[in-house]
């Protein structure tokens, strides 16, 4: 496990967009931390990696459950677990079919259902140090 500390929003989207570099078809990433923590921008840094065009705006999916980017080197589906406390709210997603297909999947809010992820998941928890400074995990 790493653990690495951020000074700023930038520095945490560069080091998500070099975690990019690394994924292929079938990744998950859980991404765990309190509101504010910097999960979305994480999740900005990938987008950025994965190179989904810069026009396209990202944002936390959390009514819609789920967006997805398909412009990029590989789809991206971004989902958010913040509003849902069932497992059964998911349900109609069919998480799975995403999980294995051939993008990355990553959630944020992964810690409402940690069962719903594969052995193979890659979890990222991030911690509010500061204003301007976070500690990330993975
Ligand atoms: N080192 C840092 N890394 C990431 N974000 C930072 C950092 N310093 C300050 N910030 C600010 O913290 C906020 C992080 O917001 P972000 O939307 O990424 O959080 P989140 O974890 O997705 O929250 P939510 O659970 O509400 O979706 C942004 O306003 C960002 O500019
Ligand atoms: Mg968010």
């Amino acid at each position: 496990m790493k653990v690495i500390q951020s000074r700023s929003s930038e520095e945490t989207q560069n080091m998500a967009k070099g975690f990019a570099k690394k994924l292929s078809a079938g990744s998950v990433l859980a991404l765990v931390g309190d509101l504010g923590a910097g999960k979305t921008c994480f999740v900005k840094g990938l987008a950025e990696g994965l190179d989904i065009p810069k026009e396209i705006s990202i944002s936390s999916p959390t009514y819609v459950l789920i967006h997805e980017y398909p412009k990029g080197r590989l789809p991206l589906y971004h989902f958010d677990f913040y509003r849902l406390q069932h497992e059964k709210e998911v349900t109609h997603l069919n998480l799975e079919e995403y999980f294995d297909g051939k993008g990355i999947s990553v959630v944020e809010w992964a810690d409402h259902f940690p069962n719903l992820f594969p052995k193979r998941t890659q979890w990222i928890r991030f911690k509010w140090i500061d204003e301007t400074t976070r500690e990330i995990q993975c």
